[in-house]
Protein backbone atom coordinates (compact mmCIF):
# COMPACT_ATOMS: atom_id res chain seq x y z
CA UNK A 1 0.00 0.00 0.00
CA UNK A 2 1.32 3.60 -0.57
CA UNK A 3 2.23 5.82 1.85
CA UNK A 4 -0.07 8.65 2.79
CA UNK A 5 1.83 11.76 3.79
CA UNK A 6 0.11 14.88 5.57
CA UNK A 7 2.54 17.86 5.43
CA UNK A 8 0.02 20.13 7.66
CA UNK A 9 2.37 21.00 10.63
CA UNK A 10 0.46 22.56 13.72
CA UNK A 11 1.48 23.01 17.01
CA UNK A 12 -2.03 21.84 18.21
CA UNK A 13 -2.22 17.56 19.11
CA UNK A 14 -6.04 17.90 18.99
CA UNK A 15 -8.51 20.42 19.11
CA UNK A 16 -8.18 23.91 19.72
CA UNK A 17 -8.43 24.53 24.01
CA UNK A 18 -10.29 27.64 23.20
CA UNK A 19 -12.15 26.23 20.40
CA UNK A 20 -16.02 26.19 22.17
CA UNK A 21 -15.46 29.46 24.44
CA UNK A 22 -14.59 31.17 20.91
CA UNK A 23 -17.35 29.99 19.06
CA UNK A 24 -19.66 30.91 21.84
CA UNK A 25 -18.47 34.21 22.55
CA UNK A 26 -18.93 34.87 18.51
CA UNK A 27 -22.18 33.61 19.10
CA UNK A 28 -23.15 36.09 21.54
CA UNK A 29 -22.04 38.98 20.28
CA UNK A 30 -22.41 40.67 16.96
CA UNK A 31 -19.81 41.58 14.67
CA UNK A 32 -19.91 45.08 14.45
CA UNK A 33 -16.17 45.66 12.18
CA UNK A 34 -17.34 48.28 9.35
CA UNK A 35 -18.07 46.94 5.91
CA UNK A 36 -15.03 47.83 3.31
CA UNK A 37 -16.13 50.45 0.55
CA UNK A 38 -14.85 47.92 -2.34
CA UNK A 39 -16.75 44.76 -0.89
CA UNK A 40 -19.74 46.88 -0.35
CA UNK A 41 -19.97 47.93 -4.31
CA UNK A 42 -19.28 44.34 -5.02
CA UNK A 43 -21.98 43.20 -3.41
CA UNK A 44 -24.17 45.98 -4.70
CA UNK A 45 -23.28 45.00 -7.97
CA UNK A 46 -24.02 41.35 -7.95
CA UNK A 47 -27.54 41.96 -6.15
CA UNK A 48 -28.06 43.66 -9.51
CA UNK A 49 -27.45 40.69 -11.47
CA UNK A 50 -29.38 38.43 -9.44
CA UNK A 51 -32.41 40.29 -9.76
CA UNK A 52 -32.21 39.89 -13.43
CA UNK A 53 -33.03 35.74 -12.57
CA UNK A 54 -34.64 34.10 -9.88
CA UNK A 55 -32.27 31.59 -9.28
CA UNK A 56 -31.22 29.42 -6.01
CA UNK A 57 -28.02 30.40 -5.07
CA UNK A 58 -24.42 28.34 -4.82
CA UNK A 59 -21.99 29.87 -2.85
CA UNK A 60 -18.35 29.22 -3.17
CA UNK A 61 -16.39 30.52 -0.83
CA UNK A 62 -12.74 30.97 -1.00
CA UNK A 63 -12.96 30.03 -4.74
CA UNK A 64 -8.80 31.03 -5.42
CA UNK A 65 -8.85 30.51 -9.60
CA UNK A 66 -12.66 29.88 -9.62
CA UNK A 67 -12.28 25.81 -11.23
CA UNK A 68 -15.12 24.88 -8.70
CA UNK A 69 -17.44 27.85 -9.52
CA UNK A 70 -17.10 26.92 -13.04
CA UNK A 71 -17.72 23.39 -12.25
CA UNK A 72 -20.75 24.32 -10.72
CA UNK A 73 -22.23 26.48 -12.79
CA UNK A 74 -22.27 23.83 -15.40
CA UNK A 75 -23.14 21.28 -13.31
CA UNK A 76 -26.17 23.33 -12.03
CA UNK A 77 -27.33 25.69 -15.07
CA UNK A 78 -30.55 26.89 -13.41
CA UNK A 79 -28.63 27.77 -9.89
CA UNK A 80 -26.64 31.15 -9.83
CA UNK A 81 -23.36 29.98 -8.84
CA UNK A 82 -21.32 32.76 -6.71
CA UNK A 83 -17.08 32.68 -6.49
CA UNK A 84 -16.04 34.99 -4.59
CA UNK A 85 -12.09 35.30 -3.11
CA UNK A 86 -9.93 38.41 -1.63
CA UNK A 87 -6.90 37.61 -4.25
CA UNK A 88 -7.50 39.40 -7.16
CA UNK A 89 -4.36 37.56 -9.12
CA UNK A 90 -5.76 34.05 -8.13
CA UNK A 91 -9.56 35.44 -10.03
CA UNK A 92 -7.23 36.81 -13.37
CA UNK A 93 -6.28 33.62 -13.67
CA UNK A 94 -6.34 33.00 -17.65
CA UNK A 95 -9.04 30.53 -18.99
CA UNK A 96 -9.48 29.12 -22.16
CA UNK A 97 -13.37 28.44 -22.13
CA UNK A 98 -15.90 31.56 -21.83
CA UNK A 99 -17.57 31.50 -18.04
CA UNK A 100 -21.51 30.24 -18.01
CA UNK A 101 -23.79 32.86 -18.15
CA UNK A 102 -25.31 31.29 -14.31
CA UNK A 103 -21.51 32.20 -13.07
CA UNK A 104 -20.48 35.07 -10.87
CA UNK A 105 -16.90 35.39 -10.08
CA UNK A 106 -15.41 38.59 -8.07
CA UNK A 107 -13.17 39.90 -5.74
CA UNK A 108 -14.44 40.85 -2.29
CA UNK A 109 -13.38 39.82 1.38
CA UNK A 110 -15.49 37.08 2.51
CA UNK A 111 -16.00 38.67 6.44
CA UNK A 112 -17.89 41.58 5.24
CA UNK A 113 -19.68 39.81 2.13
CA UNK A 114 -21.22 37.12 4.32
CA UNK A 115 -22.86 40.03 6.44
CA UNK A 116 -24.02 41.48 3.27
CA UNK A 117 -25.48 38.86 2.14
CA UNK A 118 -26.97 37.63 5.90
CA UNK A 119 -28.40 41.50 6.20
CA UNK A 120 -29.69 41.55 2.51
CA UNK A 121 -31.69 37.70 3.03
CA UNK A 122 -29.40 36.03 1.04
CA UNK A 123 -30.22 31.81 1.71
CA UNK A 124 -27.89 29.54 0.17
CA UNK A 125 -28.96 26.06 -1.63
CA UNK A 126 -25.06 24.70 -1.56
CA UNK A 127 -22.57 26.33 0.19
CA UNK A 128 -19.05 25.32 -0.27
CA UNK A 129 -15.78 26.38 1.01
CA UNK A 130 -12.95 24.28 -0.48
CA UNK A 131 -9.64 23.74 1.15
CA UNK A 132 -9.36 27.31 3.19
CA UNK A 133 -5.97 28.35 4.37
CA UNK A 134 -5.20 26.29 7.74
CA UNK A 135 -4.18 28.28 9.92
CA UNK A 136 -2.30 26.05 11.71
CA UNK A 137 -0.69 27.68 14.49
CA UNK A 138 -2.58 27.48 17.46
CA UNK A 139 -2.11 31.30 17.98
CA UNK A 140 -4.24 31.61 14.55
CA UNK A 141 -7.92 30.15 15.69
CA UNK A 142 -9.26 33.33 15.00
CA UNK A 143 -8.32 33.20 11.04
CA UNK A 144 -9.51 29.60 10.70
CA UNK A 145 -13.71 30.42 9.54
CA UNK A 146 -14.53 28.36 12.81
CA UNK A 147 -12.78 30.99 14.87
CA UNK A 148 -13.74 34.20 13.24
CA UNK A 149 -16.20 36.24 14.64
CA UNK A 150 -18.21 36.12 10.95
CA UNK A 151 -19.00 31.81 11.39
CA UNK A 152 -22.54 32.38 13.02
CA UNK A 153 -23.49 34.83 10.15
CA UNK A 154 -21.87 32.07 7.78
CA UNK A 155 -24.28 29.31 9.35
CA UNK A 156 -27.90 31.89 8.76
CA UNK A 157 -26.81 31.62 5.14
CA UNK A 158 -28.36 28.20 5.00
CA UNK A 159 -28.17 25.55 2.33
CA UNK A 160 -25.68 21.89 2.51
CA UNK A 161 -22.54 23.23 3.53
CA UNK A 162 -19.72 21.12 2.86
CA UNK A 163 -15.75 21.79 3.58
CA UNK A 164 -12.76 20.24 2.48
CA UNK A 165 -9.35 20.21 3.65
CA UNK A 166 -5.99 17.88 3.73
CA UNK A 167 -6.46 18.89 7.42
CA UNK A 168 -8.61 16.73 9.45
CA UNK A 169 -8.30 18.67 12.79
CA UNK A 170 -9.71 22.02 10.57
CA UNK A 171 -12.72 20.04 10.06
CA UNK A 172 -12.96 18.31 13.47
CA UNK A 173 -13.21 21.87 14.76
CA UNK A 174 -15.31 22.78 12.41
CA UNK A 175 -17.70 19.74 13.08
CA UNK A 176 -17.01 21.34 16.94
CA UNK A 177 -18.14 24.54 16.16
CA UNK A 178 -21.32 23.29 14.43
CA UNK A 179 -22.16 21.19 17.18
CA UNK A 180 -22.22 24.13 19.47
CA UNK A 181 -24.44 26.66 17.16
CA UNK A 182 -27.12 23.33 17.07
CA UNK A 183 -26.11 21.45 13.86
CA UNK A 184 -24.87 17.79 12.99
CA UNK A 185 -22.37 17.13 10.97
CA UNK A 186 -20.49 14.08 8.90
CA UNK A 187 -16.80 14.20 8.49
CA UNK A 188 -15.49 11.30 6.13
CA UNK A 189 -12.07 11.00 4.16
CA UNK A 190 -12.73 10.42 0.40
CA UNK A 191 -10.78 10.08 -2.88
CA UNK A 192 -11.42 12.28 -5.65
CA UNK A 193 -12.86 11.07 -9.28
CA UNK A 194 -12.42 14.42 -10.51
CA UNK A 195 -10.66 17.57 -9.07
CA UNK A 196 -13.03 20.21 -8.33
CA UNK A 197 -9.93 22.32 -7.50
CA UNK A 198 -6.43 23.33 -8.13
CA UNK A 199 -5.31 22.61 -4.30
CA UNK A 200 -7.95 19.23 -4.17
CA UNK A 201 -5.30 18.44 -7.20
CA UNK A 202 -2.07 18.97 -5.79
CA UNK A 203 -2.56 17.85 -2.47
CA UNK A 204 -4.53 14.37 -4.08
CA UNK A 205 -1.26 14.08 -6.15
CA UNK A 206 1.16 14.58 -3.58
CA UNK A 207 -0.25 11.11 -1.92
CA UNK A 208 -1.86 13.45 0.94
CA UNK A 209 -5.59 12.10 2.58
CA UNK A 210 -8.64 14.51 1.66
CA UNK A 211 -11.24 15.08 4.57
CA UNK A 212 -14.70 16.64 3.95
CA UNK A 213 -17.76 17.70 6.20
CA UNK A 214 -21.16 18.27 5.17
CA UNK A 215 -24.33 19.59 7.05
CA UNK A 216 -27.46 20.04 6.03
CA UNK A 217 -27.68 23.94 7.73
CA UNK A 218 -31.69 24.44 8.46
C1 LIG B 1 -5.81 27.51 -0.08
S1 LIG B 1 -6.66 28.59 -1.17
C2 LIG B 1 -7.91 27.51 -1.86
C3 LIG B 1 -8.48 28.05 -3.12
C4 LIG B 1 -9.47 27.11 -3.85
N1 LIG B 1 -10.66 26.87 -3.08
C5 LIG B 1 -8.81 25.81 -4.21
O1 LIG B 1 -9.09 24.79 -3.55
O2 LIG B 1 -7.99 25.80 -5.15
C6 LIG B 1 -7.59 29.58 -0.05
C7 LIG B 1 -8.22 30.79 -0.69
O3 LIG B 1 -8.98 31.50 0.29
C8 LIG B 1 -8.95 32.87 -0.05
N2 LIG B 1 -9.34 33.66 1.13
C9 LIG B 1 -8.78 33.62 2.35
N3 LIG B 1 -9.39 34.49 3.18
C10 LIG B 1 -10.36 35.10 2.46
C11 LIG B 1 -11.32 36.12 2.76
N4 LIG B 1 -11.38 36.69 3.98
N5 LIG B 1 -12.15 36.51 1.79
C12 LIG B 1 -12.08 35.96 0.54
N6 LIG B 1 -11.18 34.99 0.21
C13 LIG B 1 -10.33 34.57 1.14
C14 LIG B 1 -7.50 33.08 -0.50
O4 LIG B 1 -7.34 34.25 -1.29
C15 LIG B 1 -7.23 31.79 -1.27
O5 LIG B 1 -7.48 31.94 -2.65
Amino acid sequence: MEAISNTVISNQNGPHERLAETVRKHMDKPFLRPIAEHTLRVFEGIQQTLSTAERPLIFDACCGVGDSSRALAKKFPDHWVIGIDKSAHRLARERDEENPENLILARADLNDFYRLAFEAGWQFSRHYILYPNPWPKAAHLGRRWHGAPVFPTMLYLGGMLELRSNWKLYLEEFQLALEIAGHAAQLEAFEPTEYMTSFEKKFHQSKQRLWRLQAHLK
